[in-house]
């Protein structure tokens, strides 16, 4: 049993294999929270502080019981009414615009199995060792109740949470906020390590401590988007990669969310993740109910990388769904920066001829094969071939791919429509923007009311011909700008946030509809890059396009920030040509494959223009990615230096879970001439194995690799005798096994 229910006690503990999660039914039924971390029995009463503090309130029927303050609690859902004013879970307004929401326990139940939400991304698991428990809270003075799941999956160390608000009531009533997932801390000294960035520089890591204040971490874009990752970390101001407790916070949701983590004035921490708040305004009719999206929580005391390898398993194993879920995928070549939209049947193909003599599997058709698609200004939302343009069908185009022996893929971008499109021209209202207002453009396009059912059927269905037509076994599926202008033309009210949820909604059921008519498929997520790169995403699409940034050093730091919560293998890397298309940078042609090996591993350039010797090199590197597949996407995952700091080298290695063998991956960042001897410790081996580099034989300790360190490889000079560093750029890649005898 995972779920413990003690009545004696009014404790419910939620366990998994190392870590404890305890509830308490406390007084006057308010939901407290007294622990979250290390495995324990007990009962953690003892860490509410029950004392009578100056300026506070109490509920009315504690009467003279002045030290039963909501605000001086740990609680589980709180409710922005009822005495505690630090950051609310929930927030609710009547029809009035009166504050109400004094919400206490009134049931709970404990279930087998792992609940899952209707139209939305939830964790899943098929071993049926995973538990439910249920706790319904209802508004003291009304008939609205929350219902908080919780899931706990035991061998993975996660525990899930959602809320669903119903309004029993007469009224409506207005949500302004209902978060997903609360913690309360009640001591400790934590930094909120978010993930920042911008379009073609996604996920950078920010670490600050969370202080005396409100930290939020969110946005309002209508994407999980590029600004900020919906999964944020809360870590002991000394925790490093190796060591020290860390909480995470993985939000299943791809549009605008909110992550607050506040410091409150008696030492406690709290962290709230949720859809955003801002202009949320969800209106329930009676009768009616909002389900919150799902926050997959971890705790590790071994610092971020096993939190990191927590979620890796988790977003692997149990949010990853399809035949695609643990297959190796098709090396693939796309033609996006060879060509961009201006390609022709026999350019495509001229591309892929090369791509499959050189071992590439799979040709992805990027953006342009559609409606009047020759730049950014039109077609979208015509989504039948341009065979003018193409000089050809799609049928006969991706006959002659898989001529060749290859795959066959096609980019889409379902929510979209031009003004300049034969769907804007005969269904103007289907785009989002409000009457007598202006609106925004961004790329130069519009975005569909996904909300609308009709509206998601009409495109599935126009797309599906082109995909019936083609027998495609991919589909990239692009979303290129933000949301701004909410209006539901069929609604009377317009409610902001029903309207956005309802959207994503719509955006889910597109795609579980396109898998449920392909299940072989395998769908890529991609938002302009990395702008809708969330676990919500990933219960659809097991690999997401990780940045437009191709750079290799900069995609060295795009991928270590996604690694903290996400797995390589949902990492859309490819290999793009030099210089660089935006950065002007030149990265050796096989450092950029060791980077794009870090992920789904592939090719974005016309491989017609490579010199002689790359040409040679690139079945080489096809063999390298295959020979080492299996640990490179199933191997654990160990960030060995930190990118945001450490400017000299960039290293990062897989380790086998049973420690018989590593793949060891170093870029060297920054060099000087006769420099210092530099060392890379290597981490996750057995201490007490020897270890065997398996290119020239040499033996290591692991205890030596891991303290020590092993010093930068030299390789030979081009030109002398003698041996010399690796250059700027230059990369080496080392497998080492375990010796056993
Ligand atoms: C943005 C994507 O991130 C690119 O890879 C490419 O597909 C373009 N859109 C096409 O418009």
């Amino acid at each position: 049993m995972s779920i413990i229910h003690n009545a004696e006690k009014s404790t419910i503990t939620l366990h998994t294999d190392n870590t404890s999660y305890q509830i308490k039914i406390g007084p006057f039924g308010l939901l407290q929270h007294t622990y979250y971390g290390p495995h324990m029995e007990e009962d953690a009463e003892y860490c509410v502080m029950y004392r009578d503090r100056g300026f506070t309130l109490t509920p009315y029927d504690a009467e003279r019981k002045r030290w039963l303050s909501a605000e001086l609690m740990p609680l589980e859902y709180p409710c922005e009414a009822a005495g505690d004013f630090r950051a609310p879970a929930l927030s609710i307004r009547r029809k009035d615009g009166i504050l109400i929401g004094d919400m206490r326990y009134e049931s709970h139940r404990i279930e087998k199995g792992k609940y899952s939400l209707e139209g939305l991304p939830a964790v899943y698991d098929d071993t049926e060792e995973a538990e439910t428990l249920t706790v319904v809270l209802k508004e003291k003075n009304t008939n609205i109740r929350a219902v908080l799941q919780y899931g706990v999956l035991p061998h993975r160390d996660v525990i899930t949470r959602t809320a669903r608000i119903e309004n029993g009531t007469e009224d409506d009533i207005v949500l302004t906020h209902a978060a997903s997932a609360c913690l309360d801390l009640v001591s400790g000294e934590w930094d909120v390590i978010n993930f920042h960035g911008r379009h073609a520089g996604e996920r950078n890591v920010s670490r600050t401590p969370s202080g005396h204040r409100e930290t939020v971490v969110g946005t309002r874009r209508g994407a999980s988007s590029h600004h900020q990752n919906p999964f944020v970390i809360l870590a002991e101001k000394d925790a490093g990669e190796l060591h020290g407790q860390c909480y995470g916070m993985s939000f299943l949701y791809s549009g605008s969310f909110s992550c607050s983590v506040s410091g409150d004035a008696y030492g406690g921490t709290r962290m709230v993740m949720g859809i955003q708040p801002d202009n949320f305004d969800y209106v329930l009719t009676p009768g009616e109910s909002f389900q919150a999206p799902e926050t997959a929580l971890a705790y590790s005391c071994e610092g971020l990388t096993k939190l990191s390898q927590i979620y890796h398993k988790l977003i692997s194993q149990n949010i990853c769904r399809g035949p695609w879920k643990n297959r190796r995928r098709p090396v693939l070549i796309n033609n996006w920066e060879a060509t961009g939209p201006d390609f022709t049947a026999e350019k495509i193909l001229h591309i892929a001829e090369k791509a499959a003599s050189l071992g590439v599997e799979m040709l992805v058709l990027d953006d342009g094969w559609f409606g009047k698609r020759d730049d950014d200004f039109a077609g979208l939302g015509d989504w039948y071939v341009n065979t003018e343009k193409l000089g050809c069908t799609m049928g006969e185009l991706a006959a002659s791919i898989r001529d060749l022996g290859m795959k066959f893929g096609i980019w889409i971008e379902p929510e979209m429509v031009n003004e300049d499109s034969d769907l804007y021209r005969a269904h103007p209202d289907w785009a989002l923007q409000v009457p007598g207002i202006e609106p925004a453009l961004g790329r130069s396009q519009l975005v569909l009311d996904f909300s609308r059912e009709e509206v998601v059927d009409y495109i599935l269905d126009h797309i599906c011909k082109v995909l019936d037509e083609s027998k495609a076994d991919y589909v990239k599926m692009d979303m290129n700008r933000p949301i701004f202008d909410v209006y539901n033309a069929l609604s009377a009210y317009q409610s902001r946030g029903k309207i956005m949820y309802k959207y994503i909604l719509g955006v889910y059921r597109f795609m579980e509809k396109l898998l449920e008519r392909y299940p072989d498929l395998l769908l890529e997520g991609c938002a302009s890059g990395g702008g809708r790169f969330d676990a919500g995403m990933l219960y659809y699409c097991p690999q997401i396009w990780c940045s437009d940034n191709t750079d290799g050093i900069d995609r060295i730091r795009i991928q270590y920030g996604t690694s903290f919560g996400y797995p390589v293998r949902t990492m859309g890397a490819h290999v793009s040509r030099v210089p660089n298309y935006d950065t002007r940078r030149i990265v050796p042609f096989d450092t950029r494959a060791v980077i794009a090996m870090e992920g789904t591993f592939g090719y974005e350039l016309d491989l017609n223009t490579l010199s002689e010797e790359e040409a040679r090199q690139v079945p080489v590197q096809i063999e390298t990615f295959k020979k080492y597949w299996d640990l490179l996407h199933n191997g654990l995952y160990y960030r060995l230096t930190d990118v945001t700091h450490n400017t000299k080298e960039a290293a990062w290695m897989m380790v086998a879970e049973d420690r018989s063998e590593a793949l060891l991956n170093i870029v060297v960042l920054d060099v000087s001439g006769n420099r210092p001897n530099r060392f890379v410790k290597l981490a996750g081996l057995d201490a007490s194995a020897s270890y065997k580099d398996e290119a020239n034989g040499a033996v290591y300790s692991g205890a030596a690799l891991m303290s020590v360190g092993i010093p930068l490889p030299k390789v030979p000079h081009e030109k002398y005798h003698w041996m010399r560093d690796l250059g700027e750029y230059e990369s080496v890649q080392i497998h080492f096994t375990k010796v056993t005898d």
